[in-house]
């Protein structure tokens, strides 16, 4: 196992000797280079792939954070409102610490294998007669009342853990590249690459792509009409652009097909804004939030179809 990500990062988080540390063998993820999405785009572009996380996204490097200070704060239970992978993470590192977990999932708006994923992982799923807004609103009450901690972005602790992806590239790259692109949906990972930066005294831009209809969009994972950290990512200082469903479809293909990386839609999105031209920088880190395998119902309805053959070499011969 890689070294625990609060091992590895443990002077620069808000952990001490008094801290449990709840790992799954989160960070240190690959950043791996592009070369053929690099020569057609004209930019030195690395790929962030946090889909080798634990539970398949980035959501575990705050969550081990979060799940071992709630452990050392002594909580009963953690809740999170989740389009899918902060739930499976939640999940996870509840599992993993012996406390029980609840979650709250906008109802028939989260990709099957997630919800599949954190039912398997013994959380309890309650699936809301509403948005992502509303189940949000729903669990921050539900911590107020001291019951449950909330394992959302809201908790400062995953802001803390998610920074440390900035701290392996730069690490990885030697020294800062000239953009961090990074998916936007309620922004708490944008606010989190902010601090990295600042923490580093790096000057890099930070761009953050959001779904142009975000009610809407078929990257469910950033199906998020207000985000909850907007005014986060104002002072940022973060770009933000928007980008369609279709410039998201067209970057994930190109992401599986020229690059061999099979992400989940909203991943695509940082890709989509330099496909269109929208990120004026020579080196680029595009970080890769999440796995193809979170969401197949959106890969088998975009993907090329399979075709039927029988079993007889002339006949796939002539077919391939
Ligand atoms: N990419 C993936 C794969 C995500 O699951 C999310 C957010 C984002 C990008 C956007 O990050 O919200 O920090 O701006 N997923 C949350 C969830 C909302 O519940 O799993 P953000």
């Amino acid at each position: 196992m890689s070294e625990p990500l609060i091992e590895r990062y443990r002077d620069r988080l808000p952990v001490s000797d008094a801290t449990p540390v709840v790992t799954l063998g989160e960070g240190s993820t690959p950043l791996l280079a592009a070369p053929r999405l690099s020569e057609r785009l004209g930019r030195e572009l690395w790929l962030k792939w946090e889909a080798s996380n634990p539970t398949g996204s980035y959501k575990d490097r705050g969550m081990t954070v979060a799940v071992s200070k709630a452990v050392e704060e002594g909580a009963a239970a953690v809740i999170c409102a989740s389009t899918g992978n902060t739930a499976a993470s939640a999940a996870a590192y509840a599992a993993r610490a012996g406390l029980p977990a609840v979650v709250l999932q906008p109802r028939g708006a989260v990709a099957g294998s997630k919800l599949a994923q954190t039912r398997a992982l013994g959380a309890t799923v309650l699936e809301v007669r509403g948005s992502f807004d509303q189940a949000l609103a729903a669990a921050r009450e539900l911590a107020a009342r001291g019951t449950h901690a909330l394992v959302n972005s809201l908790n400062p602790h995953r802001i803390e853990g998610q920074k440390t992806a900035v701290f392996e590239i730069v690490e990885e790259l030697d020294g800062p590249p000239d953009a961090f692109v990074v998916p936007y949906g309620g922004g708490g990972n944008t606010t989190a690459y902010a601090r990295g930066l600042r923490e580093l005294g790096a000057t890099s831009r930070l761009v953050s792509v959001e779904a142009a209809r975000r009610p809407t969009t078929l990257a469910t994972a950033i199906r998020i009409a207000a985000p909850a950290h907007a005014a986060g990512v104002a002072e940022s200082g973060a770009e933000v652009f928007s980008v369609s469903d279709e410039d998201i479809v067209a970057a994930w293909r190109d992401l599986a097909e020229t690059e061999g990386l099979f992400c989940e839609p909203a991943s695509a999105a940082g890709l989509a804004a330099l496909r269109l031209g929208l990120v004026d920088a020579a080196r680029v880190v595009v970080t890769i939030t999440g796995h193809g395998l979170k969401d197949p119902e959106t890969a088998a309805a975009h993907a090329p179809r399979a075709r039927e053959v029988d079993p007889d070499p002339d006949a796939i011969a002539s077919a391939a």
